[in-house]
């Protein structure tokens, strides 16, 4: 099939060379030109593990193009998918003004049959706006009998930043929605050569299955950060009720790390925007303002018990491991690991940071006072405590003999019980991990 993918983000440019690396033709359209001559020199614009290989070969294959201009590919579309970004606005709610700009440079331009995707995330009931947009625009444009060949279905996408180009191509389910069998066989031709159970559904299910997958992952993350603190104040070791609970298969053992919470740009955004949507029809979900609560409250908590054994932040010297929103990406949207960093520069520490990807990205949001370091070990001289923030595994390989000798105090606080299981209390460190507690004594 023939598609273009407008938008050139994560999502659209992992999505763009996935249906190319099935057997499409995909243009990919973005309005950044600096973007679309790096991509067609075969340069990714951001870190993402397989991109670089996959563009490459799709490049050599001929069956990705990019071009900044919709009107030179779009005759040609039979599918035309929109992953332009939708930024949270001041009042947390998604600007959709780029999306909808798409749908009406759009219909000025289609006059042919053509299926419609969002892929960008959006509250429910965007999809069929769209549809409205575009064939606004179509009308405006001249073309009033051919609206009804443009027909728009919902694929939502569950791609995690880390692993994009594997969850493509593995997904657990594929989601789709649209109104009638046309479109749904446009959209199982689009998705063939996926081993993957496909689930047909309305629109509104679709829009809204993408929300409440992310909200009950993020409310797991919840629930087992409650557990921890309870587990802080009994003596218990959260890791191990992990464990115990997640054996119940009705339950999973996935999503229950504890730690500083979740962030990113899925989650937290999502979550917000379902409580939203529920509040805009009048419902009050107190569940998910509890799961909100109890997220951005975890942070601080942990700030608060470094900061009690220090007597304060002050001209403390703070190395911190991580500043990217999860190990394995170098993106820094919603990062925990970055609110931390400007917390500590906010309240007197200097903090040296290291991170092994998102150092560049992390510049722009941090303050003065936070340097970055070359390497984990440095980001420890001369420190008073080591925070550990991101779970990047590469932490878990570092010389902690060497961290200790360059510490001044050697205080390890684990945001994300990353190094529990290393006994670094018999390396000389005093460890202290999120609801983690040793035998005979509290975290
Ligand atoms: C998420 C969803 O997993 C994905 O399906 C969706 O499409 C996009 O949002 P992502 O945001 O990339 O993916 O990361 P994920 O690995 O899900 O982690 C999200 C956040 O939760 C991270 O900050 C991570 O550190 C935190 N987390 C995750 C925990 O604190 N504990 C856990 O057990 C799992």
């Amino acid at each position: 099939m023939n598609i273009v993918m407008v938008g050139t983000g994560y999502v659209g440019l992992a999505s763009g060379l996935g249906f190319a690396k099935l057997g499409h033709r995909v243009v990919c359209v973005d309005i950044d030109a600096s973007k679309i001559a790096k991509l067609e020199l075969g340069e990714p614009t951001f870190f993402e593990p397989g991109v670089p290989e996959t563009l490459k070969e799709m490049l050599e294959a001929g069956r990705i193009m990019f071009t900044t201009s919709l009107k030179d590919v779009v005759d040609e579309a039979q599918v035309v998918i929109i992953a332009v970004g939708t930024p949270p606005l001041p009042n947390g709610q998604a600007d959709l003004s780029f999306v909808y700009k798409v749908a009406e440079d759009l219909g000025a331009l289609l006059r042919h049959d053509c299926v419609v995707i969002v892929k960008s995330t959006v509250p429910v009931g965007t999809n069929r706006i769209v549809l409205e947009k575009i064939q606004r625009a179509m009308q405006e444009a001249g073309h009033d009998e051919a609206t009804s060949r443009v027909r728009i279905g919902s694929v939502p996408e569950f791609l995690r930043p880390g692993y994009a180009m594997e969850d493509f191509f593995h997904p657990a389910r594929i989601i789709l929605g649209a109104d009638d069998e046309e479109t749904f066989s446009v959209l199982d031709r689009l998705h063939a050569g996926l081993e993957a159970p496909r689930v047909r559904m309305s629109i509104e299910s679709a829009e809204l299955t993408k929300y409440a997958a992310n909200a009950l992952l993020a409310t797991k993350i919840s629930f087992i950060n409650e557990i921890a603190n309870i587990a802080d104040e009994v003596g218990a070791d959260v890791r191990e009720v992990a464990q115990g609970v997640g054996m119940d298969p009705r339950l999973g053992p996935h999503f229950l790390n504890a730690g500083i919470g979740f962030g990113g740009m899925c989650f937290p955004k999502d979550v917000s925007a379902l409580h939203q949507i529920a509040g805009t029809k009048g419902y009050e979900c107190k569940l998910l303002s509890a799961v909100i609560e109890v997220n951005s409250r975890q942070r601080e908590r942990f700030l608060r018990k470094v900061e009690h054994d220090l007597n304060g932040f002050k001209g403390k010297r703070i190395a911190l491991w991580g500043l990217a929103f999860k190990g394995g990406t170098d993106d820094v949207r919603g990062s925990i690991s970055i609110d931390i960093a400007q917390r500590l520069a906010g309240r007197g520490a200097d903090v040296y940071a290291f991170d092994p990807k998102a150092m560049d990205r992390a510049k722009a949001y941090l303050p003065e006072n936070v340097k970055l370091c070359s390497t984990a070990v440095d980001a420890c001289e001369g420190a008073d405590a080591l925070l550990v923030v991101t779970e990047w595994p590469e932490f878990r390989e570092v010389s902690f003999e060497a961290v200790r000798e360059r510490m001044i105090d050697p205080r390890i606080y684990d945001g994300r019980n990353l190094l529990t299981d290393l006994e670094l209390e018999k390396k000389g460190f005093s460890y202290k991990g999120v609801g983690v507690c040793r035998p005979g004594r509290h975290s």
